[in-house]
């Protein structure tokens, strides 16, 4: 079946859309077409639009999307503006593929999905990590029910030395939070995927930041900070505006009783390292890499799977968006539903409100706590 191609349009123009978006999109060039770009630096969306050759650029997201009316919009901005360009982007009648974290707080993702509703249009959660060849491949086996009843899971990602250096990442004014919203929030969605999404009863954690603000070999390298294609059009970075957190860890419980330990870092004194841990009553398994522990005729056995399903694009810098892209399309042209549910997002974000707040009090939170749960 031939369909007229789709009329996408970018909003920020730094580097996930440079290195991820658009190269996701010109790989669906026979059924997308990146129409405008927009960028509150005209220079981000001058220079983006001239390396891919788009017609149209902006320095006004909100006069692009008066102008140009997309079918579809990516928010690639820092997180303070996703819920703002996600709306608007709405409003002006496209569907929106937003970077995670998607809102800070439950109500703002709450109030996106409420415009998605009235708009008839659909909202994704730009949760690319999912998409991964491990990650889909472990979902299989926990639905299996091999691992029997999860109650406990130990998930870390640290870096030693890796503060993203080339945007806003590290200023609370434009980026709410540090680790926690840039990694956590993939490694959580991820990990609460693969166990069917529980709910969350309470979280306990702490943000530090006892290193980043001291200005020194803060990164080894952009590949090691989340930047392996590089930056486009970088923002200088100044470590005297560091006032997020370099360092979060901490420990939640879940309505079925299962406990999950987390930490994760952009600056610690620790090893590099991370996993995705499940201890189940049956068996054990680490995501990423895929590892299984269990039993078999009375051994104990280490099994490492071979998943060489999704390799298509095993060797693109950020194949996940890649993968969500594809899918996405096919989403929009009602071929597919899409793999990140609402309730999911909505549950992320009550996760990422209540672990600033119990940070912030150093005190537990419940989840009944937050004001849009009452
Ligand atoms: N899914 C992933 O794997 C992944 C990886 C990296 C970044 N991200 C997310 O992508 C987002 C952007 O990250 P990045 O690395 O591209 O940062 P970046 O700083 O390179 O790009 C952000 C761009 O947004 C522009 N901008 C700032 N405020 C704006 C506003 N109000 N309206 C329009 N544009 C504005 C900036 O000028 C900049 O060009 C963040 O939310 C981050 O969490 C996701």
């Amino acid at each position: 079946m031939t369909y007229p191609k789709l009329r996408v349009a970018v909003i920020g123009n730094g580097m996930i859309a440079n290195a991820a978006h658009i190269p996701a999109y010109r790989n669906l060039s026979d059924r997308v077409e990146i129409v405008a770009v927009a960028d509150t630096r005209l220079q981000a969306a001058q220079e983006t639009a001239a390396r891919y050759g788009i017609a149209k650029w902006y320095d006004d997201p909100q006069q692009m999307l008066d102008e140009v009316h997309p079918d579809w919009v990516s928010v690639c901005t820092p997180n303070n503006y996703h819920k703002h360009w996600s709306i608007q982007a709405l409003r002006a009648g496209a569907h929106v593929l937003c970077e995670k974290p998607i809102a800070l707080r439950l109500q703002d993702a709450q109030e996106i999905y409420a415009e998605a509703d009235r708009a008839g249009k659909l909202f994704f959660p730009c949760q690319s990590m999912r998409f991964s060849s491990d990650i889909q491949a472990a979902k299989k086996i926990f639905d299996s029910g091999r691992l029997g009843e999860v109650y406990f899971s130990d998930i870390e990602i640290i870096r030693r030395r890796g503060v993203p250096t080339w945007g806003m990442f590290h200023m609370k004014k434009h980026n709410f939070g540090g680790p926690f919203c840039d990694l956590g929030v993939h490694f959580l969605d991820s990990a609460l995927y693969i166990l069917g999404s529980p709910k969350m009863h309470s979280v306990s954690g702490g943000a530090f930041c006892k290193i980043a603000n001291l200005g020194e070999n803060v990164e080894t390298s952009l590949a090691d900070s989340g930047a392996p294609a590089g930056t486009f059009t970088p923002r200088p970075y100044d470590y005297h505006e560091f006032d997020v957190e370099d360092f979060s860890a901490g420990s939640m419980i879940f309505e079925n009783n299962m406990i999950l330990n987390f930490k994760f870092s952009w600056a610690v004194n620790l090893p590099n390292g991370g996993h995705m841990d499940f201890a189940g009553d049956k068996g054990g398994m680490r995501a990423s890499p895929l590892q299984i522990w269990t039993n078999l005729d009375g051994y104990q056995v280490d099994v490492k799977p071979h998943t060489y399903a999704m390799s298509q694009y095993q060797n693109v810098p950020f194949s996940g968006h890649w993968y969500m892209i594809e899918h996405i399309e096919r989403c929009i042209r009602g071929e597919e539903e899409y793999l990140v549910k609402r309730e999911e997002a909505l549950n992320i974000c009550a996760i990422i409100e209540a672990f600033y707040l119990s940070a912030e009090k150093k005190r537990p939170v419940l989840i009944q706590e937050l004001q849009s749960m009452e």
